[in-house]
């Protein structure tokens, strides 16, 4: 459920007209719904309120955005982050330092130490190496980091490939044959305190099923680890449960998956961790567009929008699949392709769909847009950096705004060795 919808003929935000944001702010925008976001974020919450003890850490990277970020947070989430700069933006839109998680695979001697200082809650290690060195930078500091370890668990989250993260080959976790030994090594270093393993098998999963096979050998390794005579208090499940972008595809919802969570967890008497990030913030954003011009096709008409995929760049890395919807709708359809204006055929958002008839000038939306939309944008072709729009009832405001080519421009030197 969302709060984009057509009243007398015009796609709203909750209570303001799409017409007045493109009106004011041109396109293209990201616009999100306040409103969606908090119910995706209290839904999700509430459905795991079932569990015994758990904590869930918002996964920044779906949708960095200070003000997103602050309204998560207000529903009682810490924040899951990948670099120094997630972090910053956790701490500055209020999550408490002991509700970040710091993952990712290639955290820098900097970044540790800057999340040490912070006294962030947890670091997800992803290799004994980088355990042993953390060890080393909070021992020299006299404090000690509070771990995960994630492992692979070998298991095909059965999601687009470039978004999977649980099979051997990928770049992810410890191995799984080998956590034991490594949990074990990293337990005894002075500056741990490892307490937990943590597991992330993929984004956009449509079945809960490889979730459950994960999770019920991540149980079987901390069984193992807690008979070696490790403590293990905490099992991080990460993130991945999918979001319908198109009509007719059917995923779990966040109760089915809690359901599926509570199963799988019965016995473990830990402190469940989780990463959810699609599933917060996908719905709750439409990414606004104007049609440039409708271009005679072979085919069929091209529909060149401008918006693209330096704005929204799933299309193209993904072949994802978004809605296009019509702001003002006269009632007929058309089968098109919808493009943008890079120099690159995979600036394509979608072919020989049938979508709302459209023609010069008008307004669309690409629906589903609020996670990896904005964040993944780029200035190539020197296009400006899209804005970002947050509505809440019949208010709106400019929450990040549209970086001109200009100002890129005037961020590079021409050094003296080029000048004559
Ligand atoms: N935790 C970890 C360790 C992750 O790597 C991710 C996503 C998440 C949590 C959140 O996953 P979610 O709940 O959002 O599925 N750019 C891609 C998605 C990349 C996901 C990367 N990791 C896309 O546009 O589909």
């Amino acid at each position: 459920m969302d709060h984009f919808e057509l009243r007398g003929g015009v796609l709203y935000a909750e209570d303001v007209p799409l017409t007045a944001i493109a009106e004011a702010v041109g396109t293209p925008v990201y616009v999100y719904s306040r409103a969606t976001l908090a119910r995706h974020a209290r839904v999700f919450r509430e459905a795991l309120s079932i569990l015994p003890r758990f904590e869930v850490a918002y996964a920044i990277k779906a949708n960095p955005n200070l003000s997103v970020i602050k309204v998560v947070a207000a529903e009682g989430f810490g924040a899951d982050v990948v670099s120094q700069g997630e972090m910053e933006r956790a701490l500055a839109a209020g999550v408490p330092a002991s509700g970040v998680v710091f993952s990712g695979v290639g955290k820098s001697a900097v970044e540790m130490i800057a999340a040490l200082e912070a006294g962030i809650g947890q670091f997800n290690l992803e290799s004994e190496e980088e355990g042993v060195e953390l060890a080393a930078l909070a021992a020299a500091r006299g404090k000690v980091a509070t771990c995960a370890l994630r492992v692979n668990p070998d298991v095909d989250a059965g999601t687009h490939g470039k978004i999977s993260t649980g099979k051997a080959e990928n770049k992810f976790g410890v191995p799984y044959d080998r956590a034991g030994g490594i949990y074990a090594r990293l337990s005894a270093l002075p500056g741990m305190n490892l307490r937990g393993l943590a597991v992330h098998i993929g984004s956009q999963l449509q079945s809960l099923d490889p979730l459950a096979a994960a999770f019920a050998k991540m149980g079987d390794l901390m069984r193992a680890i807690r008979a070696e005579g490790h403590s293990v208090t905490h099992m991080d499940l990460g993130g991945g449960v999918g979001v319908t972008y198109k009509a007719g595809d059917v995923y779990p919802d966040p109760q089915d998956y809690a359901a599926m969570v509570a199963r799988v967890t019965a016995d473990w008497d830990v402190t469940l961790m989780f990463e959810p990030g699609r599933v917060i913030t996908g719905n709750t954003g439409v990414l606004l567009t104007e049609v440039i011009r409708v271009k005679q096709g072979v085919v069929a008409p091209f529909v060149v929008v401008d918006a693209a995929m330096n704005d929204l760049a799933r299309p193209a890395m993904y072949d994802a699949w978004h809605d296009f919807v019509a702001v003002r709708p006269n009632g007929r359809t058309m089968t098109a392709n919808i493009v943008g204006p890079i120099c690159e055929s995979s600036d394509t958002f979608a072919m020989g769909r049938v979508i709302d008839e459209v023609a010069q000038g008008d307004l669309a939306v690409f629906r589903t847009a609020g996670a990896y939309g904005a964040t993944m944008a780029s200035t190539y072709n020197s296009r400006a950096l899209v804005p970002e729009v947050m509505v809440d009832g019949d208010k709106w405001a400019v929450v990040a705004d549209r970086i001109q080519p200009a100002t890129i421009l005037a961020a590079e030197r021409v050094p003296d060795f080029l000048k004559d």
